[in-house]
C-alpha cells in the first residue's frame, strides 16, 4: 500500500484551515436554481459526504469544483486560491489539486490502462514518463490491478474499470478526490471491493475526500461530516452519528427512511 503523497500526520499542521470553501453560490440552469446561495467548506484531510434527494444539486457541486461549469454568484476557493471568478492561470492551478471518479469512470477507451494514467501526470504534471509508469504500475498494485497494465478498459469489469480511474485520480496526486456516486454503476457483487478499496485510502492517506454515494454504511463509516442537501442548500450537517441515528430535520428522516 502506497499512496505516500500525504501521510496522516500532516493532517494536524493545520486543522483549523479550510481547504475548500464556497460562500453564497448560485447556479441555475434556465429558471431552475440549483444550487441556492450556498455555503459551506471542507477542512483538509476531512472526509465530507453529500447526501440527498436525486436533483438536489450533489453532482452540480462536484461540477463546479471540478470547473466544468461555473457559479452564476458567489466564490469557491481552493487551498487559498480562489476558483471563480479566476484568470484562466489560476484556474488550471487550482484543477491539478482536485481528482476526480465519476460515477460512469470515464477511461479512456483507446488507451491501455497504463496510459490511462500516465497521460494526465505527463500531460499536465510534465512529470517524465518513466516516473509517471513507476508511479501508475505502483498505484495499480495499490488497487490490486498490478496485472492489467496493458489491457483495454473496455476488457475489464466494472468494477475493474473504476479501480483504474481511482488509481488515474490519485496518480495527480489530488489534495482532494471528488467522488460521484462511484458505485452505483456496478453489479452489485463488485461494489464491496470498490468501497474497500476507498475505505482504504481514506485511512491511510490525508487526501481530503468529498463524497456523492447512496452507500449509507459507507458514509458512516468513512466520513467526519455529512452534509443532508435539499433544493439547493444545505439542511443539515453533522457527523454521521448524529445525522444517520438522529437528525434534526424531517426532510431528513425522510430521505433516510427512504435510502436504508
Ligand atoms: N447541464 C444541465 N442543464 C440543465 N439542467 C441541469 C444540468 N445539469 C444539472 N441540471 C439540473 O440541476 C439539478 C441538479 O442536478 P444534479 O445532477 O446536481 O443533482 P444530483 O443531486 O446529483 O442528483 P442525482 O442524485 O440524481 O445524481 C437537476 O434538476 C438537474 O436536472
Ligand atoms: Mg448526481
Amino acid at each position: 500500500m502506497s499512496v505516500e503523497t500525504r501521510t496522516k500526520s500532516s493532517v494536524t499542521d493545520a486543522p483549523s484551515s479550510e481547504l475548500i470553501r464556497l460562500a453564497g453560490v448560485t447556479k441555475r440552469f434556465g429558471t431552475n436554481t440549483v444550487l441556492d446561495q450556498l455555503d459551506f467548506s471542507v477542512q483538509p484531510g476531512k472526509h465530507v459526504t453529500l447526501i440527498g434527494p436525486s436533483g438536489s444539486g450533489k453532482t452540480t457541486i462536484l461540477r463546479l469544483l471540478m470547473t466544468l461549469t461555473k457559479p452564476d454568484e458567489g466564490t469557491i476557493t481552493v487551498d487559498g486560491q480562489q476558483l471563480f471568478p479566476a484568470p484562466e492561470k489560476q484556474i488550471r492551478e487550482v484543477r491539478k489539486k482536485i481528482g476526480m471518479v465519476f460515477q460512469q469512470f470515464n477511461l479512456f477507451p483507446n488507451m491501455s490502462v497504463l496510459r490511462n494514467i500516465t497521460e494526465a501526470p505527463v500531460q499536465v504534471l510534465g512529470m517524465s514518463r518513466d516516473e509517471a509508469e513507476a508511479r501508475a504500475r505502483e498505484l495499480l498494485d495499490l488497487v490490486g490491478l498490478a496485472d492489467k497494465c496493458d489491457a483495454r478498459p473496455t476488457r475489464l469489469s466494472g468494477g475493474q474499470q473504476q479501480r483504474v480511474a481511482i488509481a488515474r485520480a490519485l496518480a495527480m496526486r489530488p489534495q482532494v478526490l471528488l467522488l460521484d456516486e462511484v458505485t452505483s454503476a456496478l453489479d452489485p457483487e463488485l461494489v464491496a471491493g470498490v468501497l474497500d478499496l476507498l475505505r482504504d485510502i481514506a485511512r491511510s492517506t490525508d487526501i481530503t475526500m468529498l463524497c456523492v454515494t447512496h452507500e449509507m454504511g459507507f458514509a458512516r463509516d468513512i466520513s467526519d461530516q455529512v452534509l443532508m442537501f435539499d433544493s439547493g442548500r444545505v439542511i443539515e450537517s453533522g457527523p454521521p452519528e448524529k445525522i444517520f441515528s438522529d437528525p434534526d430535520q424531517d426532510r431528513t428522516r425522510e430521505f433516510l427512511s427512504a435510502v436504508l
